[in-house]
């Protein structure tokens, strides 16, 4: 029988999860089924735990389930702990539930890998102090920042991220119009502005002519952050759609034990979403 997978969210239908996880199958000559599970918050908890009693392999899931589904493993890796919260379920041999996260990862292999950007012993900043924070701060700082600096609109959001992981490296919270010094080497959006056409109002000094600006949302087009990125002499902004193929890759690499490629799924996906 084919192994099944899906995305769980809520809602989901715009997901492109299909179409990737579809890819990597197509590519790595895996026999796997991936759909959508559209399940409310009620829905969540015993709908998943149907899926995986009948048979079902691994889940990714995406807003707003990330933390209902840390309750739903029986196990959680390391960096779905510090994530607080899960974006791949797993089927262990043994009938256990593996919590991972895989969005660090992602975030580390699209910055460093597909993008050539350099962390260790560079100053970062990172804006937001929601989920999509929580997720990629220890993964950033094993690669050896010099600072790693979150900011947030509401202050205070910022400093107790800070404390909470403050004994894995150099890191330091602030409110986002009072982040200020020398221009930062990359700058990370991770808030969820883009979704409604906004831009956090950081100020432009944050930018310099070497800066990598990083918005960890993505669209067709370029993104109201790296608009404002470019329009405050950035040069090299880039949006999110390689962490999602990444994150995926990872995903797909943790269910299926083959690491797909992913620079033509990335491509694919562009041209996809070109083509609306
Ligand atoms: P997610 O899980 O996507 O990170 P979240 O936990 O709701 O979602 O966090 C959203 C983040 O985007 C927060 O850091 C939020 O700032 P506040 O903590 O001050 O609310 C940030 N955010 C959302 N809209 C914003 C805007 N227009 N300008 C600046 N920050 C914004």
């Amino acid at each position: 029988m084919t192994d099944r997978y899906g995305v769980v969210g809520h809602p989901v239908a715009h997901s492109w999860s299909p179409f990737i996880h579809g890819l990597f199958a197509r590519e790595s000559g895996q026999d796997i089924a991936y759909r959508l599970f559209d399940f409310t918050s009620e829905e969540f908890e015993p709908r998943v735990r149907d899926f995986f009693t009948l048979g079902g392999r691994g889940l990714n899931v995406t807003v707003p389930h990330k933390i209902a589904a840390v309750r739903i493993a029986s196990q959680l890796t390391t960096r779905a702990t510090h994530a607080g919260a899960v974006n791949t379920l797993a089927m262990q041999e043994g009938g256990t539930i593996l919590g991972d996260n895989t969005d660090g990862a992602g975030l580390i292999r699209d910055l460093c890998d597909n993008l050539g950007l350099v962390v260790i012993r560079r100053r970062v900043l990172i804006v937001g102090a929601g989920g999509a924070t929580r997720g990629v701060i220890a993964p950033l700082l094993a690669l050896e920042p010099e600072q790693l600096v979150i900011a947030n609109r509401t202050a205070e959001r910022a400093h107790d991220m800070a404390r909470t992981f403050a004994r894995l490296g150099p890191v330091r919270g602030a409110g986002i119009q009072d982040v200020e010094g020398a221009p930062f080497d990359l700058i990370i959006n991770a808030t969820s502005a883009s979704l409604s056409g906004e831009v956090p109002a950081l100020p432009s000094s944050v930018i310099g002519p070497d800066t990598a600006c990083y918005d960890m949302a993505y669209g067709k087009t370029d993104t109201p952050f790296m608009q404002w990125a470019a329009g405050n002499g950035c040069t090299r902004a880039y949006q999110g759609l390689g962490m999602l193929v990444e994150q995926a890759a990872e995903s797909f690499r943790i269910w299926r034990g083959v690491k797909p490629s992913t620079a033509a799924v990335l491509t694919a996906l562009k041209d996809r979403m070109a083509a609306g």
